[in-house]
């Protein structure tokens, strides 16, 4: 190993220090450094440090703050206010699927801290009847459309799934997607790629040693999309199959509608290059985005970047004034996401996420801080609404469509795994109870639509819990997607039909499982 090549390379960039304890390294450990290191262009580190220190901080907060304006209305279409044009919208988009024009798009990159689970996210099992994880039901939502779409226009289409993982990431979830037969999914139409990576820095600038060995990494953020998509071809791949419209998501929301047909019909029809799906956000200090126009240009300002002063501001209905939360489900098309690729990308700033980053001392000793010691850099997957020719916002149910897995269930009780599975048996039972289903209790009492405090079939240990917090056990419905995209095609299964929970409904029929028996 040619020592004194890396040091003049590590002394030009002053990261000296990276090297001192090469001599007590063994001849892998050695390589493996040297390695790490030949894969980065640490001139280029140093200046994304720079320019993220500049950017951040109080300074900026308050520049944003003071120039953040709502989202107009005229760029703003509504599931709720906008019935009339629901269906043509949904019919445009599902012409689109069925022309194989639609890809999918998660990111999956992530490292799942919050959740505390040393596997990639979409691999977390929830704790549904059917033990489905978040990429089962994902990839079921996929079939599900394209045979949907394939009915309605007789094709044959494909939707192709491309998924963003990391160095952290790319291994085990493809390991899964092969064990777990790609659900059902062509693996073709299954196309992984990997992210970059970035070094932690200290608040001096030197980037950070995790072991004497290894520098600390940590993926570049979800925006770190854009480079991977120009690096690896992913632009390219997509045009060769004739993709026009990407549907850009995260990976931790249960409820995420993939290539949602209204979704997409709606941007494709007002002609937008670049959408964003929402919720009305209702409180100050839920850990969501916001979309909102800063001096002109669209941009979601995040929740750690909002101060709580502008996060609380009402209109005079009393509604938030900066509502729009974005629920990471981004709508772009392929020329926005080329023109991103070849000219913007270089233009977008890293944001800096200060952070406790175990470290080796210039003893060699590991130190596990107890407050910041440095910093993560990350680019963010929404800053290229700034570029958008046409930018428009699509508003959604919070009931219907969002419920993201973020905490572990021993947490404050918000996003974890308990909530995400209410959320789709919550959303599964108005399902039946729309298509003319009913349920009842062992008693065969019908249970009433809007359930009373202790819902059928909930254990002891469950209503302790759900009486504690205050909240409602949903009734356990869970309808496979393979079944039902959306809550379509359920009435010849279940109109004017009794049910005792758990139900669930998948492929081989209807199934009323025996209490604790899930
Ligand atoms: C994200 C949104 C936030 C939104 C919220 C809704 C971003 C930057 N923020 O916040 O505006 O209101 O979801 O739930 O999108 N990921 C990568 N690579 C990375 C980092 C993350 O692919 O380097 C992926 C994760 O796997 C995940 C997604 O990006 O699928 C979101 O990451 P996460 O850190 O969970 O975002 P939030 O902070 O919750």
């Amino acid at each position: 190993m040619d020592k004194s090549r890396l040091s003049e390379r590590l002394a030009e960039a002053v990261q000296s220090h990276i090297l001192q304890f090469w001599d007590e390294l063994s001849p892998e450990e050695q390589a493996s450094l040297a390695q790490d290191l030949q894969g980065m262009d640490l001139l280029e580190v140093n200046s994304f440090f720079q320019a993220a220190m500049q950017l951040s901080g109080s300074a900026k907060q308050e520049k944003v703050d003071n120039h953040m304006e709502p989202v107009p209305r005229e760029v703003l279409g509504s599931v709720t206010r906008d019935r009339d044009s629901l269906q043509a919208w949904e019919e445009q988009g599902l012409r689109c699927v069925s022309q194989s024009q639609v890809a999918v798009l998660l990111l999956a990159g992530g490292q799942g801290t919050r959740l505390g689970v040393s596997y990639p996210k979409g691999m977390y099992n929830v704790g549904l009847p059917s033990h489905k994880t978040l990429f089962q039901v994902q990839a079921e939502r996929v079939l599900k459309l394209q045979q949907l779409a394939d009915r309605k226009h007789n094709t044959k289409c494909s939707i192709p799934w491309y998924i963003m993982t990391s160095g952290r990431t790319m291994q085990s979830t493809k390991d899964f997607f092969i064990k777990h037969g790609y659900f059902g999914l062509s693996p073709d139409n299954v196309i992984f790629f990997q992210q970059g990576m970035l070094p932690a820095m200290d608040y001096n600038g030197k980037i950070i040693m995790e072991s004497k060995a290894k520098l600390a990494m940590a993926p570049d953020g979800n925006g770190g999309l854009y480079r991977a998509l120009g690096s690896q071809g992913i632009v390219e791949n997509m045009s060769s199959r004739g993709v026009k419209y990407v549907h850009v998501y995260c990976v931790d929301n249960i409820l995420v509608k993939v290539a949602d047909p209204a979704f997409i019909g709606f941007c494709v029809t007002k002609g937008g290059d670049c959408g964003n799906k929402v919720v009305e956000k209702t409180n100050p200090t839920e850990a969501v985005g916001v979309v909102c126009k800063v001096d002109e240009r669209y941009q979601v300002v995040e929740y750690s970047e909002i101060t709580l002063a502008t996060a609380e501001k009402r209109n005079a209905d009393g509604r938030l004034m900066f509502n729009a939360a974005n629920v990471a489900n981004h709508f772009f098309t392929l020329d926005f996401l080329r023109d991103v690729v070849q000219i913007y990308e270089p233009q977008l700033q890293h944001h800096v996420a200060q952070k406790k980053i175990p470290y080796v001392d210039t003893q060699g000793q590991l130190i596990t801080p107890d407050k910041p010691n440095g910093i993560k850099m990350e680019k963010f997957v929404f800053d290229i609404f700034q570029f958008a020719k046409k930018f428009v916002v699509f508003e959604v149910l919070r009931e219907d469509e969002f419920s993201p897995l973020k905490n572990a269930d021993s947490q404050d009780g918000k996003d974890t795994p308990s909530t995400a599975r209410h959320a789709l048996l919550s959303l599964h039972h108005r399902w039946v109870l729309n298509a003319g289903g009913h349920f009842i209790d062992e008693n065969g009492t019908r249970v009433p639509a809007i359930p009373s405090h202790v819902a059928a079939e909930s254990s002891s240990a469950d209503v302790n819990m759900n009486l504690k917090d205050g909240t409602d056990l949903p009734i356990k419905c869970e309808i496979s997607p393979l079944v039902s995209y959306g809550g379509e095609g359920l009435e010849e299964l279940v109109a004017g039909k009794e049910f005792r929970p758990t139900l669930v409904i998948d492929n081989d029929g209807v199934h009323q499982l025996v209490k604790n028996g899930v």
